[in-house]
């Protein structure tokens, strides 16, 4: 049997046609707008999602018995606010996860409610791109759409519910709404009360490898399917990756080098970071994960090449990178702001310290290291809760990069597990869907069993010496810059 994983990302959906081995048949992947209304603004079409998806799987299953396709799953970007009217209708574009409008609404829920007791409620604090601040955001700012509203979702449950019909979510996505407790999996109702919503508006939760339905009929038809096909939940898309990196059950950790950046730590026991810097999220195998978010990862060296350089060829511009942990240039990344652990979407990206002889590649380097730097926060949060991490897999585009996957190794200290495919969250997505048909008892099962560590990238004691003394000037900048943002 074949199962479809469906990765929607922000630049694209990526799709992936998986066996039941494991084996990889097909990937396809295929683009749609960005918008940025505003500067610190982003925001998409649901349509523009739903037409590319049945596209690319169209284009994905080309050619096979489609008689033979079971399932699909999906892993998605996070915290997005899709609204709907009574009449199913699109209310506004939806909001992203790298959104920065909800400055004032993130601060009235952390300051005038206070972090306890969202804490407390959610196991989280107000991050401006959840989706509880959006909600209060659109309350205030378009009162005549919000009177519209009656149903909220997250971005891929918008596939799940064109696809199926079914008005559902999954526990590791909607962790990331700012509505759900938790640590018990359901909606937590004095959130709901705060946030002027009851729970008809909202999905039902499910795990990430429940069923939630069927196709609809005319959607199995135009797609050449059975009827039968299940559809499953799905996962936000950095549980999906840990899923297809094999990131799951306890201890283990993934890096996601994607428009984003995260650090997952999975999980068997609950818990919660005092100073709430990391999120606390349920993970697709039925237990728990903590997270750090950056939220400009490899979008930073897309921009620094694309917009800024005018080149595709990101290898052929890390060529002349030589040496590792003698960058006089740094750079601060926050293009959007940054999430975890600053949590100040008024933040920006910044060079520091270039001279006369400082090159282009220089500069390039100082982006991969950036990043890097920006994802070691999160990780000294880690460590300072006592949790010990000594290697990660990786994935993501970013990690098609030999260089980048070293400079992380050696500024986090870690070893760097690198997978005989980078597709996490697609693979992901294909692997809840093959566990909800039955094909595996369980997630912790197959992600063991399917994702295939290929290489390791060791970090070199003399190079991480060296990076330590870099990253202790890097994390003083952000402070020093701070009161100019
Ligand atoms: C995670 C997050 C991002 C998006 C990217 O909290 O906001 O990783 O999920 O798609």
């Amino acid at each position: 049997m074949y199962y479809i994983g469906v990765d929607l990302g922000t630049s694209a959906v990526k799709l992936l046609l998986m066996e039941e081995s494991g084996k990889i048949c097909n990937i396809v992947s295929k683009e749609y707008p960005l918008f940025f209304p505003h500067p610190g603004w982003s925001e998409q079409n649901p349509e523009d999602w739903f037409a590319q998806s049945m596209e690319g799987i169209k284009e994905l299953t080309e050619g096979i018995d489609k008689s033979q396709v079971a399932g699909i799953g999906f892993g998605g970007q996070m915290h997005g606010l899709v609204t709907l009217d009574q009449d199913d209708n699109v209310i506004r574009p939806a909001i992203l996860w790298n959104d920065g409008r909800t400055g004032e609404e993130t601060d009235y829920l952390n300051n005038v409610i206070g972090k306890d007791k969202l804490s407390q409620y959610t196991a989280n604090i107000a991050f401006a791109g959840f989706t509880a601040p959006k909600i209060l955001w659109m309350q205030k700012h378009e009162p005549e759409n919000f009177k519209k509203v009656v149903k909220i979702m997250l971005p891929k449950d918008y596939l799940a519910y064109r696809l199926s019909g079914s008005f559902c979510t999954d526990v590791s996505d909607a962790s990331g709404m700012l509505l759900l407790d938790v640590k018990n999996r359901c909606w937590s109702k004095k959130m709901l009360e705060i946030c002027g919503i009851s729970e008809e508006q909202l999905p039902k939760v499910y795990e990430s490898w429940e069923v939630v339905g069927t196709l609809k009929s005319e959607i199995a038809e135009e797609l050449g399917f059975s009827k039968d096909v299940k559809v499953v939940a799905g996962a936000g898309d950095n549980a999906a990756a840990a899923v297809g990196t094999g990131t799951v059950g306890d201890g283990q950790c993934n890096i996601s080098l994607g428009t984003s950046g995260t650090i997952f730590i999975s999980s068997h026991e609950f818990g919660v970071d005092e100073n709430n810097a990391l999120h606390s999220f349920d993970h697709a195998d039925g237990y728990y994960h903590l997270m750090g978010c950056m939220l400009s990862a490899a979008s930073c060296n897309k921009w620094w090449a694309e917009d800024i350089l005018d080149t595709k060829d990101f290898a052929k511009e890390q060529e002349p990178i030589q040496k590792l942990g003698e960058n006089h240039v740094f750079y601060l990344p926050y293009l959007m702001g940054e999430r975890s652990p600053h949590n100040n979407p008024d933040a920006r990206a910044v060079f520091f310290g270039m001279s006369m002889d400082t090159t282009r590649a220089d500069m390039t380097q100082a982006v991969l290291e950036g990043v890097a730097f920006g994802l070691r926060d999160s990780l000294e949060v880690a460590r300072s809760l006592g949790i010990k991490i000594e290697r990660t897999k990786i994935c993501g585009g970013g990690a098609k990069s030999p260089l980048w996957k070293k400079i992380i190794a050696n500024v986090m200290n870690l070893k760097v597990d690198v997978l005989e495919n980078e597709e996490g969250p697609a693979m992901g997505g294909a692997m809840l869907a093959a566990v909800g048909c039955g094909a595996y008892p369980d997630v912790e099962t197959i992600g063991k069993k399917l994702a295939n560590v290929v290489d390791t990238v060791e970090p070199d004691p003399e190079l991480v010496a060296k990076y330590e003394e870099k990253y202790q000037q890097f994390r003083k900048l952000y402070p020093t810059m701070k009161p100019l943002f």
